[in-house]
Formats: C-alpha cells, structure tokens, sequence
C-alpha cells in the first residue's frame, strides 16, 4: 500500500499545490496525499485540497485550549486517516517533541533559507527574506529538511541555492526561491521518504 501523507498547511499553499501536481504527473509512485490539515480555517491551501478532492481537516491553533489540545487534535485527525508521514508545507505552529517523536523521521519540512542561517525560532515566511536581505547576503535557497524537537535542527535532505539580484525585495525573493527551489525539493524529498517507509512496511 501507498504511504499515506498529510499536507499541514497555514496559508496560501504554493507548496500543496506543487505536490499535488506531482502526485498527478506520477512523481510521488509510492505516496498518496491522503489528508490536507490547516491551522487556520481560511487559509487558501483549503481551497486547492478540495479542488484537487483531498479530504481536509481544520485544526485552528487559536481556538484550541492549549498546545498539547492542539497536538491532541492534530494526532486524532491523522488517526482518523492512517497518517504515516507528515509534510509541512507552510504550517504555521511549532510541534513539540511529545509529537515530533512519535513520528521519527517521517515529518518534513520546507524552510526558505540555506538552513543553518535565517532558520529557527522566529523565522518564517517573508522574515526570512527580509532577514536575507538585511544580513547582505548574496546566495540564499531552501532546505528541506525532517522535523524534530529543535526547530529547523532536523537532519536536512535537500537543499538548493538561488541567487540574489539586485533591488530585490522580501516578496520578490520569496518568489524566486519559492519557484527555483521550494517547488522542486519538496515533491522530489516527499517522493524519496514515501518510498523509503513504503518499503519498510514491505520488508517486515
Ligand atoms: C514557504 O515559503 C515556506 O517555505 C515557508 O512559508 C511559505 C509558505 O508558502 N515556510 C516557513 O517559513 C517555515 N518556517 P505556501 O503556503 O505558498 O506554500
């Protein structure tokens, strides 16, 4: 059987989409999208999941009593659907370990920098590329990497620079790194860890 993904999501969902579109071009053989779950219930990715007729579940961080009645109901959901990997793409809270450990090595995430610098704590989205920007730096990239206690520490899978130009600003880097790197890494390292757990699931 198919390793059964979910997609956790907080916004817009460029990354949801590129996934789906690989899963339709048959670049994910050994994985299915099984479930799309949002932190926020107007996020957009809501919107391609349906399209694309994935079943959805909203977890609102804010409503939730607490970070552990958040995990709680994070958890059941994926129970619900048999959830055997998870993918962040563009989800907005971080897990603690009571949850990142009960799924070693089966949670990735994408980050839009080259992980270790602009990565961690306080980190995300467009602050990434303002941070990018500030510092000076001239490379910048994604990483894809797995999800464990530490934030943005987990073992990195992929990686990919990209250019920075000249009268850049924050939304346009987002964009290039979002295009010539973001958009490639994270369908091609969810292809990888689908078929890696997909084949321990054959061997036992
Ligand atoms: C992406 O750039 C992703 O790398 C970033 O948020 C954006 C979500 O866009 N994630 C982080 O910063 C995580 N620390 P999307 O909703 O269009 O995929």
């Amino acid at each position: 059987m198919k390793t059964r993904i979910a997609v956790f999501v907080s916004g817009g969902g460029t990354n949801l989409q590129a996934l789906i579109h690989a899963q339709a071009e048959n670049k994910i053989p050994d994985g299915e999208i099984a479930l799309v779950l949002s932190s926020r219930a107007d996020a957009y990715a809501l919107k391609r999941a349906e399209a694309a007729s994935i079943p959805t579940a909203v977890v609102s961080r804010k409503e939730a009593k607490s970070a552990e009645d958040f995990e709680a109901k994070i958890l059941a959901a994926l129970e619900s659907h048999g959830i055997e990997m998870i993918v962040l793409a563009g989800f907005m809270s971080i897990l603690s370990e009571n949850f990142t450990a009960r799924f070693p090595a089966r949670i990735l995430n994408v980050h839009p920098s080259l992980i270790p610098s602009f990565c961690g704590a306080g980190f995300y989205g467009l602050r990434v590329h303002e941070a990018a920007l500030s510092y000076g730096v001239k490379v910048t990239g994604a990483t894809v990497h797995f999800v464990n206690e530490i934030p943005d520490g987990g073992q990195i899978l992929l990686q990919k620079a990209v250019e920075i130009r000249e009268g850049d600003t924050p939304e346009i880097l987002q964009k290039r790194v979002m295009e010539e790197a973001e958009w490639i890494l994270l369908p091609k390292a969810t292809a990888m860890v689908a078929k890696r757990i997909r084949d321990e699931k054959t061997e036992k």
